[in-house]
């Protein structure tokens, strides 16, 4: 296993800064591992690296390891390469990979790179028939392109490019329902199965975040009393993240647009969380 790469760079360049936080890097890992349920696409993924038989893996927007590591675990000979802007959430995936020791994977973690940027792009090395791996980092690309940053249109163009001919692209993400109102309604549903799933986990998170952020714990409290608040923190978060979450009719024009066959798997208890395989 490689070492963690950690740029000088102070702060996540994206203003996701939360994600800089070694705290609540160490929550958010905490807590999506039971929101999100990581396994869901596993399986899928992994059948499909395994038929294509691709050896490279590339995760932009990596994190610690949410969704990578359990995809690793399932597969062998396998040389991974994963990017985020955060050195916080960077080295909870390390630690992870070192107590893990996988045999055959080899696996590299690189922080500080503002995935975003033109140029940060540019630098990454074509795959040529792998794997590009992309979960809950897209939102963070605007709609609109900018002289420096990234359209997401203009990414997924890249990461197409960076698959290369007969690779594949995996992107796990939420998108809004139309119209607004059923959004509304399965944004509340979402909201139940969070708080639902912290009351399931709450001895798990009591004892992992006593310690190191006994006031999120208080939060998740007050969340499984009045799970109404969940609406009101969601958006707040979205805000803060800077997240763009495109309608569902607006992502598949996008993917449309790319001119390569791609399906979307629905997550098996989350609406409007879906895996969307690109074929390059
Ligand atoms: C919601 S987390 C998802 C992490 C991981 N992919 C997973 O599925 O568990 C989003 C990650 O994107 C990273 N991120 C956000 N904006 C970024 C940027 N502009 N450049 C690089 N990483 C960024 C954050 O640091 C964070 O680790």
């Amino acid at each position: 296993m490689g070492n963690a790469e950690q740029s000088t760079r102070a702060g996540n360049p994206s203003g996701a800064a939360e994600f800089d936080n070694p705290t609540l890097a160490l929550v958010y890992d905490l807590t999506q591992s039971c929101v999100i349920d990581p396994g869901c696409f596993v399986e899928t993924i992994v059948r499909e690296i395994r038929s294509l038989r691709a050896r490279r893996i590339l995760d932009l927007g990596c994190g610690t390891g949410l969704q990578a590591l359990p995809v690793l675990q399932s597969l062998d000979a396998v040389e991974y390469l994963g990017i985020d802007g955060s050195a916080a959430m960077v080295s909870i995936f390390q630690r992870k990979l070192d107590e893990w020791q996988g045999q055959g994977i080899s696996a590299q973690l690189r922080a500080g790179v503002d995935l975003r940027t033109r140029s940060a792009v540019a630098s990454l090395d074509p795959l040529h028939g792998g794997a590009v791996l992309v979960s809950q980092f897209l939102q963070y690309h605007p709609v609109e392109p900018s002289p420096e940053i990234l359209a997401k249109s203009e990414m997924l163009q890249r990461l197409v490019d960076l698959a290369g001919g007969g690779g594949r692209v995996f992107i796990i993400e939420d998108v809004m329902d139309e119209p607004e109102s059923s959004h509304a309604l399965l944004s509340s549903q979402w909201d139940r199965a969070v708080v639902t799933r912290y009351r399931e986990n709450l001895d798990q998170l009591r004892s992992s975040l006593d310690q190191v952020a006994p006031r999120y714990l208080d939060v998740i409290g007050k969340l499984i009393e009045r799970p109404a608040l969940m609406s009101t923190m969601r958006e707040r978060r979205r805000r803060t993240r800077g997240e763009t979450i495109l309608p569902l009719s607006a992502w598949q024009k996008l993917l449309g647009n790319l001119d390569r066959p791609f399906r979307m798997i629905p997550h098996r208890d989350l609406a409007n969380f879906y895996l969307t395989v690109i074929e390059c």
